[in-house]
């Protein structure tokens, strides 16, 4: 299935190139297919914060080029430039509070930083240490929608209904996607009857982005207002809700984007699968509960205004734009080591001294 998976890749939000990084900004899409050059690390802070790139492993994964890009930069000036680079780090670790990836990938280029002796060898061991972090995500991609699969093949009754919220595809990270990587793949199976994908207010990642990856592969993909969910769970035969994840704690409680929890609420409720698909890097196991996790506040301007103009009353507004997923209310979390049924922290911990398996 690997092979036909690649050949599938198409689109990327994510490209390193002529020593710059390139974005697609996810900003005009589908409308705009624009690509942005950074070659610092205050500019690809200030794209995460404003969400040209976005998506947990996509994130990640910027914030590594950039610490290249800013070590460069440092370098060239001269002076202490690891201190230098050092307060880049941290403005990128500021950029969005949620996904755990984006720290994930600052301590590993911190890390990978601290054992370079001299300086001559600093950028060319950086910029290996960001491609690989690219490279590996894209592997796990390619293992967990296998791995997804085999659960979706499992369930009576195939082809299957589906349905998804948010954006967790080729956008979304650094290769094929989590669960839309999965969703695409078990089409590749003759698996997928339909896929549900909600809008996700505010931001719109699934009409703006999910419809429009589904849409350019054909897959046959429907768009729903996220209240629809639980109706289309009642009446359309869904078997599985697949998501991605922000960050995952000790215990495998999840954080994702505003409106996973309810979702999953819906799900038990009505007998359907609960699948949240994430590479080891969005697992943090520092924290022992999805309590702990910090949930990003967004404008309230991204709910009291569309496209620019304003549509809500003259109030304000609360934009929480993630919530948490208890781990009972999952039934698998879909990882590049392995798949977690019924997630607890005993399973958690086994999983995280497991390798990656491929
Ligand atoms: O605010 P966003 O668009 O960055 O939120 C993205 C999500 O919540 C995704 O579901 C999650 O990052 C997984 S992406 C593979």
């Amino acid at each position: 299935m690997r092979d036909r998976l690649l050949a599938a890749e198409k689109v990327k939000a994510i490209d390193w190139r002529d020593s710059a990084l390139f974005l697609l900004d996810q900003r005009v899409l589908p409308f705009d297919e624009t690509w942005l050059r950074y070659d610092s690390a205050r500019g690809v802070a200030d794209a995460i914060r404003t969400m040209v790139v976005r998506g947990a492993p996509a994130i990640g994964i910027a914030a590594a080029y950039a610490v290249v890009l800013g070590a460069r930069q440092r370098l060239a000036a001269g002076g202490d430039w690891r201190a230098a680079l050092a307060a880049d780090i941290t403005l990128l670790a500021a950029s969005r509070p949620t996904a755990v990836n984006l720290f994930w990938a600052l301590n590993r280029m911190r890390e990978r930083l601290a054992r370079v002796a001299g300086d001559d060898q600093a950028l060319a061991v950086l910029e290996a240490e960001a491609v690989s972090i690219h490279e590996s995500d894209r592997e796990a991609n390619l293992t967990m929608a296998q791995l997804g699969v085999e659960l979706i093949r499992k369930r009576q009754g195939n082809p299957q209904v589906l349905l998804t919220h948010c954006n967790t595809g080729a956008l979304a990270t650094g290769g094929f996607g989590t669960a839309l990587g999965v969703i695409r793949a078990a089409y590749l199976e003759g698996l997928v009857e339909q896929v549900y994908a909600d809008e996700t207010r505010p931001w719109l990642q699934g009409s703006r982005l999910t419809a429009w990856e589904l849409a350019n592969e054909g897959i046959p993909v429907s768009l729903n207002a996220d209240s629809a969910a639980a109706h289309i769970m009642r009446t359309k035969g869904v078997t599985w809700v697949i998501v991605g994840a922000d960050r995952i704690t000790a215990n495998g409680d999840v954080a994702n984007k505003i409106g996973t929890y309810q979702l999953a609420v819906n799900a038990m409720h009505h007998d359907v699968r609960f699948m949240v698909v994430a590479p080891s890097s969005t697992i943090d196991m520092s924290l022992e509960n999805g309590e702990q996790i910090p949930i990003e506040e967004r404008a309230g301007s991204e709910l009291l205004e569309v496209a620019g103009k304003r549509v809500g009353a003259d109030v304000r507004a609360f934009n929480p734009v993630f919530d948490v997923t208890p781990a009972d209310l999952i039934d698998a979390i879909v990882t590049e080591k392995g798949v977690v049924e019924r997630p607890n922290a005993a399973k958690m911990e086994q999983l995280m001294c497991r390798k990656r398996l491929h």
